[in-house]
């Protein structure tokens, strides 16, 4: 059956080809809310909502690794007001969905500058993470006070602390080393990534990992973003052909 634009179903989803990892730019709350006559909070506060069910759609197709840009480096120069309705929203949420995240075997990380987070936000992070540990399903991923020039300028860093404490030389580094010292060095790279709000930029995202990751731009603001919408990126992904590099041919099964 033919897709209409506006919908999309899961069962047209080739379940073998669910991409294992998926970030998402959540971006389009303020825009939402001052459309409706609100203050950008009111969005923010919508904007969980999205989240729920974007969680809870990714853990059902198979995807293993979702990765949620929540809020950048560049963020921090944002009102104050704003900044510390995020932070409360944060460690609010954050509490209210460990159970579910626990019941559903989802287990949360964080990338990023996460020392520099208010302690509150910190303490819940860390019970959060501990308490989720075990789970198998799926590893959700907030992207917290992260950049990806911050990510790449500590890890060089640690890098060149190793040179200088003898642990490696520069010949040793290769794209291995630069990964396993990245925030994300223990995830695959992103297959897919999502961007909503019909704003066509990466925003300081994961700028080393996206290399080959494929890219959907949804026009829908993150507040409205809705499971359908979601199945539409995916299937958007399936109907692409990943070459690396390589020619179409030498992707053919032989
Ligand atoms: C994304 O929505 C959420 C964060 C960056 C925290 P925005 O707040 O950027 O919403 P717009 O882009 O102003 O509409
Ligand atoms: C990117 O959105 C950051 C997050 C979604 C957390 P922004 O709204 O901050 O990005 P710009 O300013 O439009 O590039
Ligand atoms: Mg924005």
């Amino acid at each position: 059956m033919k897709s209409s634009p506006r919908s999309a179903a899961i069962e047209e989803i080739d379940k073998t080809r669910v991409p294992e990892h998926v970030a998402i730019i959540m971006d389009g709350n303020g825009r939402w809310a001052k459309s409706k006559g609100h203050i950008r909070l009111f969005g923010h506060r919508h904007g969980v909502k999205t989240v729920r069910e974007i969680i809870e759609a990714a853990s059902e197709i198979g995807v293993k690794y979702l990765t949620l840009y929540a809020f950048s480096t560049e963020n921090w120069n944002r009102p104050q007001s704003e900044v510390n309705g995020l932070m409360e929203l944060l460690v609010e949420t954050i509490k209210d969905e460990t159970p579910t995240l626990m019941e559903k075997e989802i287990r949360l990380k964080t990338i990023g500058n996460i020392e520099q987070l208010p302690a509150k936000c910190n303490l819940q992070l860390a019970e959060t993470v501990e308490a989720t540990k075990e789970g198998k399903r799926m590893t959700l991923i907030l992207a917290l006070s992260y950049s990806g020039r911050w990510d790449i300028i500590q890890a060089v860093k640690k890098i060149a602390r190793d040179i200088q404490s003898g642990k490696t030389t520069p010949e040793n580094i290769d794209e291995n080393a630069l990964n396993s010292a990245l925030n994300t060095g223990e995830f695959p790279n992103p297959d897919l990534l999502i961007r909503t709000s019909g704003e066509q930029r990466i925003s300081n995202f994961l700028l080393w990992e996206i290399a080959y990751s494929e890219i959907h731009f949804s026009p829908v603001l993150w507040p409205d973003f809705k499971r359908e919408d979601f199945y539409r990126a995916i299937l958007d992904y399936q109907s692409r052909e990943r070459r690396f590099g390589k020619t179409s041919e030498q992707m053919l099964p032989h």
